[in-house]
């Protein structure tokens, strides 16, 4: 089966990246950036050259979740990306600092992502992560039907409303013929620091239900864990410590096994000549 759809625009590669892992979800809220961040530090301490590009143009949070607030360089037409625990950043927060929103439409959006995913120096990257904006909308299939995304990744909560919005990101993916890597359970159960009693805070297990029922993996199920957030809020990502890291990194295994796995049902068949 070909990637690409009859009549889509042609996926050119991005020279150098070998793999492009997007993480989606229907809603916003649910741990997205917050996966992507810790799975692109994840790979990097784990010895892999990771990048990571947020494509969340309206709500960037990847540079203060990477604890990064400088300005990107540009040397000839090529923009620098910045560097933060071994793993290349761009986002729109770089060149936009501060709280005043962007206001843009379509095809300006449009050209933004192709700026973002052709124009930026990324070298040669074994995962270049992309943190999706919320939802199905505009920037998610500009996105998606242009650039070579080997496979993406869905957070969901294990709530019932993050669920129903998590099945429209897993048919949006298989509709433009994205291969899904797995369902992310986020905030899966809280272990109370007190008496070490699991609590099932936005309830338990759905997002592994659906991944059953929807026919596609599941990834990972991680705590929700006040080291999380703080970590988002400081600028140090979770999976660096000790401990609190683990699920992440365990995450950013599975998802190089899936990655592979995804990378061997897209090949074309080859060809034997003699
Ligand atoms: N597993 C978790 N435990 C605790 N807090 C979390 C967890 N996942 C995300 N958060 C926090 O929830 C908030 C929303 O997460 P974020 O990654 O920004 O979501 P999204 O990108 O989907 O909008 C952030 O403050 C983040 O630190
Ligand atoms: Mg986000």
């Amino acid at each position: 089966m070909s990637p690409n759809q009859p009549g889509q625009m042609p996926k050119m590669p991005i020279p150098g990246v070998k793999y492009l892992i997007a993480v989606g979800s229907g809603k916003g809220g649910v741990g997205k950036t917050t996966v992507a961040v810790n799975l692109a530090v994840g790979l990097a301490s784990l010895g892999y050259k990771s990048g990571l590009m947020d494509a969340d143009v309206y709500g960037p949070n990847v540079p203060l979740m990477m604890g990064v607030n400088s300005t990107p360089m540009a040397y000839g037409d090529r923009i620098q990306p910045l560097q933060q625990f071994g793993v290349k950043l761009m986002s729109m927060g770089f060149l936009n600092p501060g709280d005043k929103p962007l206001v843009w439409r379509g095809p300006m959006l449009h050209s933004v992502i192709q700026q973002f995913l052709r124009g930026v120096d990324w070298g040669e990257l074994d995962y270049l992560v992309i943190d999706l904006p919320p939802g199905t909308g505009d920037v998610q299939l500009s996105l998606i039907q242009t650039a070579p995304i080997s496979g993406a990744i869905v957070v969901t909560t294990p709530s019932d409303v993050s669920l129903e919005d998590a099945r429209k990101a897993v048919h949006m993916f298989h509709q433009v013929r994205v291969p899904i890597l797995g369902i992310v359970e986020n905030m899966s159960f809280l272990e109370c620091p007190h008496c070490h009693q699991r609590i099932d805070v936005f309830s338990y297990g759905g997002g592994r239900r659906t991944a059953n029922e929807m026919q596609v993996h599941f990834l990972a199920e991680l705590p929700l864990d006040p080291q999380v957030r703080l970590g988002g809020d400081t600028g140090k990502p979770v999976v660096l410590r000790k401990g609190e890291g683990e699920p992440f990194l365990e995450l950013a295994r599975r998802t190089m096994e899936r990655a592979a796995e995804a990378a061997k049902e897209q090949a074309p068949p080859i060809e034997i000549t003699d």
